[in-house]
């Protein structure tokens, strides 16, 4: 079994190196994320470290996310979080390959800091961030008490130089009532239809904060990319509402979705909500 595991991955990873050498789809505006939407699997996250050594922080990172997060860690007191989203963005709307996912880059050669922004405190400073872009994960990366909700809409920052610096996390589950967020997208494009997007496409990202109180309580902490290469330097805030949206769009989420969230890791320097 030990030995199957082996060659599997050590075939997977002479697979990537001669298919393909280059990682450059981008999920964030400097980030790296594979080219091929099979280039890693899910189902094997705890050997991502070994599949490339530039992704040997998926293995060896003092920071890495996801992590379990519990109520009894308490809700951050030492970190503002404020908006400036306009109501209508425009981006390209596509599959990432997991999922829903939307990038709000490139659009006219706009720069990084015309994106609708957010602001946030880490050891005093003010920072500025900029939705570069956003993606849904199935099930969810967090869980909450040992709870993993059905789906998590990552929400991608960038500082001014286009690298990720935070992402802003929000848990979805059915609810009693459908989400205006989820209403105001166009028909979803299935994760095994390489390369369709919808360029251009307008949508409203106050809708999503305001359907979770505008991250009113968070969980923050330092971590990571939460697939490879795994970088760390990242702020993570975790809405403590849960977005809601109605069984049918629960489903149309689901069927356009295949399993994408990468195994808890051990808590370490992360600094759960302290400053
Ligand atoms: C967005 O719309 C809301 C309600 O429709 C309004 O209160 C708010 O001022 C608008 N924000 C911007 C930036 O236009
Ligand atoms: C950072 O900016 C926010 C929003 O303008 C403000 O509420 C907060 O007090 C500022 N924090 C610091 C430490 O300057
Ligand atoms: C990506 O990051 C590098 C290094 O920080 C920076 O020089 C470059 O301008 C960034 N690219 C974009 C598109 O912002
Ligand atoms: C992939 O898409 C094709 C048509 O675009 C469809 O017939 C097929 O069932 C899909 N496969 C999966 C696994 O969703
Ligand atoms: C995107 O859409 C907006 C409004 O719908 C339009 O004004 C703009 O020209 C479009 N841009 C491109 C590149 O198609
Ligand atoms: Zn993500």
């Amino acid at each position: 079994m030990a030995l199957f595991t082996s060659l599997r991955l050590l075939a997977l990873s002479l697979s990537l190196a001669s298919a393909c050498p280059q990682l450059q789809k981008r999920q964030g505006v400097n980030s790296t994320v594979p080219e091929e939407n099979r280039f890693f699997a899910y189902q094997e996250s705890d050997d991502w470290g070994r599949l490339n050594p530039a992704w040997e922080l998926c293995q060896t990172g003092t920071q890495q996310s996801p992590i379990p997060l519990r109520l009894d860690q308490g809700l951050s007191r030492f970190h503002t979080l404020e908006f400036n989203y306009p109501n209508t963005s425009s981006g390209d709307f596509h599959n990432w390959g997991y999922g829903p996912a939307t990038t709000f880059l490139g659009e006219n050669g706009a720069g990084v800091t015309s994106l609708p922004s957010a602001q946030f405190d880490e050891n005093n400073v003010n920072e500025t961030v900029y939705l570069a872009s956003w993606h849904i994960h199935a099930p969810a990366d967090h869980s909450v008490q040992g709870d993993r909700s059905k789906a998590e809409l990552h929400l991608v920052h960038a500082d001014a130089q286009g690298n990720e610096r935070a992402v802003l996390a929000i848990r979805i589950d059915p609810g009693n009532s459908d989400s205006g967020f989820f209403r105001q997208l166009p028909a979803f494009i299935g994760f095994n239809s390489t390369g369709e997007s919808r360029p251009n496409t307008s949508m409203n990202m106050n809708l999503a904060l305001d359907e979770i109180d505008r991250f009113s309580d968070f969980w923050t902490y330092r971590g990571s990319l939460t697939s490879p290469p795994c970088t760390e330097g990242l702020r993570w805030f975790v809405a403590r509402n849960i977005m809601f949206v109605s069984d049918e769009q629960m489903q149309d989420i689901l069927r356009v979705s295949t399993f994408s969230a990468r195994a808890e890791q051990e808590v370490w320097r992360h600094d759960i909500n302290s400053d």
